[in-house]
């Protein structure tokens, strides 16, 4: 096998919250399958189904589960349109995404994320039909602006947005990132073109759509029992994490108005079992410098309907 080109983050207290788990868990960010193989190791009662959008992931990933053949099974495609399916057919026992790019998707300057990269793509699924090549060169003033100050909350985005389009065609994230730094200011070693990148990253994939489309999945199919562990690499995303579990974990639906309670109080579709999000220790941090951005939050659905998923 290759090298392994991706550290699993926060990888024991994963391990440690799927320990008593039984049947299927969907990894639905399979990545090169670390959290996969640390959990299938850890636990022998349970299989995994893995998801990615990331051919080069999933062929990396297969070699590296094939030893334990028949406890894995992986599939192609968005975790948003692949969870509703498999919650429909499994009694799944657990979920984790541990969201976001990997490393080597990074690292790769092929795959036209890094700032040095001659390419400007930014896409997990090559084959996706936008790619950040649309996005700088092809969108208008409005749109081009709304993605940065929405998804990279950059203050000044439309002076931002304009110089873009004053410098198109722009052919490579190279220089993207260059024109960026001739713009702003640095911030210590974080190179100033890191949250328009950030933005840029999340609207070609629509990240915080597919986030939503998973939860929402969740919240319709309600797992009976099932541990859902949720990591996020930046504050919009851990902001739907949290307030999403927050509702669900809510006994009362009356609107804020209401007087008295009229709900009977009794609507909550489970716990959350984070109080406050998991993050990197810092030694895990100095091992592994992706880390420290990482948060772990972690909910269990109800047991409502007796069939027992631990
Ligand atoms: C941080 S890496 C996961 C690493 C993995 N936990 C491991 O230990 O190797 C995130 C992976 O999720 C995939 N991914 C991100 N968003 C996705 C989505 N909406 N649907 C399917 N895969 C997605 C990316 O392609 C990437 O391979």
């Amino acid at each position: 096998m290759q090298r392994i080109p991706h550290i699993p983050v926060l990888q024991e207290p994963i391990v440690e919250a799927f320990r008593d788990s039984e049947g299927y868990i969907v990894d639905a960010t399979l990545g090169f399958g670390g959290h996969s193989q640390a959990l299938l190791e850890a636990n022998p009662k349970i299989k995994i189904i893995g998801i990615d959008r990331d051919r080069e992931a999933i062929a990396f990933a297969k070699e590296r589960l094939a030893p334990f053949q028949g406890r894995v099974e992986i599939l192609r495609g968005t975790f948003a349109t692949q969870l509703p399916k498999l919650l429909e057919t499994y009694p799944i026992a657990g979920v984790l995404a541990d969201i976001g790019v990997s490393s080597l998707q990074l690292d790769k300057r092929e795959r036209g994320f890094s700032f040095e990269s001659d390419l400007l793509d930014m896409r997990m699924d090559q084959e996706a039909p936008l790619s950040a090549y649309e996005v700088v060169n092809h969108y208008d003033l409005a749109r081009l602006q709304e993605v940065l100050r929405r998804y990279g909350e950059v203050r000044g985005a439309e002076r931002i947005a304009r110089a873009i389009i004053a410098h198109r065609p722009i052919a490579s994230a190279k220089e993207l990132a260059n024109l960026i730094a001739r713009l702003l200011p640095k911030k210590g070693k974080i190179h100033p073109a890191t949250t328009i990148f950030q933005a840029i990253r999340i609207e070609v994939n629509r990240e915080l759509e597919e986030l939503e489309g998973l939860l929402k999945a969740l919240e319709e199919h309600r797992p009976p029992g099932a541990k859902v562990a949720i990591i996020t690499f930046h504050s919009l995303e851990d902001r739907i994490v949290k307030e999403t579990f927050r509702r669900w974990a809510r006994n009362c639906i009356c609107p804020p108005e209401t007087f008295r309670c009229q709900c009977q109080k009794n609507h909550a579709l489970g716990t959350i079992i984070t109080k406050r999000p998991i993050v990197a220790s810092s030694s895990e941090v100095a091992h592994n410098p992706r880390s420290r951005s990482a948060k772990l939050r972690l909910f269990q659905f109800k047991e409502t309907n007796g069939t027992r998923a631990r």
